[in-house]
């Protein structure tokens, strides 16, 4: 990108890494003094071997904790408004997130309500007079369950308004945890489509970020190794799900990505966006299925960055121009979801014809797309997502 204009960035989060981190867990609360952290994971994933063995390291240092579970897969305000109210009743210093995406940014903005008191609708990224995230808010620790989200490095929360029926931000540095806790030995139980979703939804952050036209080069470098990551391990997460070195590289794969999407998204998360609120589609498989069709639209105007994409995939780049290695990329993006079993339609997925109108609504009003590196009208989300729908492109 030209070098023009002022711009500021950092990477803050302090990350344990490896099989086993979790070890380090009651070392780390120590190290925050906290004394009775406020464990934050959804109801499926509390009755888990991997939960049994994150609460036996607690329990085995005398480390008291209150675990709370009421979080929908896409966290309502209702959930974390309650939540807040328990963290405050039970004494609590400092929250641990525990999970995917929907209990990490359940405790995120939990964390902020718990410290700064309020109801979510106030912190509405959205709104004209949100009110600002300043702290205090106490310690978070996150403990990622999913390799996809990043949300366990990230400084956002995107919780549904129950009452608007619309996703809110909440976003702040102040979000961001202290601690990242990536213990590769907690993922390896995760079932292969979900392996898939979510590793695509890693790929698609790191390349949406890349091509978003926003100066950044510390993530555009973090993008481009993120990317040669999923590329050389999703498969073999997938197929070989008790790989430590799949895991833990996608593990990081995911981390990055949500590192590089400090800069912002792109389109397919839009489309994606949209297709969850309108059909509950799994967040990841509606990426998997919408980035190559966004590829295709995108490619004259981020051939270069595709090209980086095509090479990460292992195509000799040199011997041919950049809008051919970036045709070479998108067909790459399409023949790695066919080998992990990600349908090649959004028909194919479930998803039906009668509602794109509907979705292509809900897309244009996400703020996603608003840094996709082609400008997007209403209209041609609909012409994507019919070709994302027809799997033709
Ligand atoms: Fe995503």
């Amino acid at each position: 990108m030209k070098i023009e204009g002022i711009s500021r960035f950092s990477f803050p989060t302090n990350v344990v890494f490896g099989p086993g981190a979790i070890k380090e867990l009651p070392g780390i609360l120590g190290e925050l003094g906290v004394e009775k952290p406020f464990i934050v994971t959804d109801p499926g994933f509390k009755g888990t071997d991997s939960f049994k063995s994150i609460v036996s390291v607690l329990e085995a240092s005398g480390v008291s904790y209150s675990v709370y579970t009421d979080v929908n897969p896409n966290p309502h305000d209702t959930d974390v408004e309650k939540g807040a109210g328990e963290y405050r009743k039970d004494g609590c210093d400092g929250v641990v997130a525990v999970g995917g995406g929907s209990p990490m940014d359940a405790a995120k903005a939990l964390a902020v309500l718990a410290g700064q008191g309020g109801v979510v609708a106030d912190y509405d990224a959205q709104k004209s007079d949100v009110r600002p995230i300043s702290g205090p808010v106490p310690p978070i620790v996150t403990v990622p369950t999913t390799s996809g989200t990043g949300s366990e490095v990230g400084k956002c929360s995107v919780i549904t308004s129950t009452s608007q029926g619309r996703k809110i931000f909440m976003c702040s540095p102040h979000m961001m945890a202290t601690y990242a806790v990536l213990d590769p030995q907690l993922v390896v139980t995760l079932p292969a489509h979900l392996t898939a979703f979510t590793g695509m939804d890693a790929l698609t952050h790191n390349i949406e970020s890349l091509t978003a036209p926003i100066f950044h080069p510390m993530c555009d470098a973090i993008a481009v190794k993120g990317i040669e990551l999923a590329v050389e391990y999703l498969e073999e997460a997938v197929k070989n799900p008790s790989s430590i070195q799949a895991r833990g590289y996608m593990m990081i794969s995911a981390m990055m990505g949500a590192v590089a999407f400090q800069k912002d998204l792109g389109t397919a998360h839009s489309m994606s966006h949209a297709l969850s609120a309108v059909f509950g589609l799994q967040h990841g498989l509606a990426n998997a299925v919408c980035l190559p069709v966004v590829m295709n639209y995108n490619k004259e105007v981020s051939k270069k960055e595709y090209a980086l994409v095509a090479r990460a995939f292992g195509i000799d780049i040199f011997k041919m121009d950049e809008l051919e290695a970036a045709e070479k990329a998108i067909a790459e993006v399409a023949a790695l979801n066919k080998r992990i079993g990600i349908p090649s339609s959004l028909k194919e997925a479930g998803v039906t014809e009668d509602k794109l109108r509907e979705v292509a609504d809900k897309a244009y009003l996400d703020p996603c797309h608003m840094t996709n590196s082609r400008p997007c009208t209403k209209e041609d989300l609909y012409d994507l997502l019919v070709q994302a729908y027809k799997g033709e492109y």
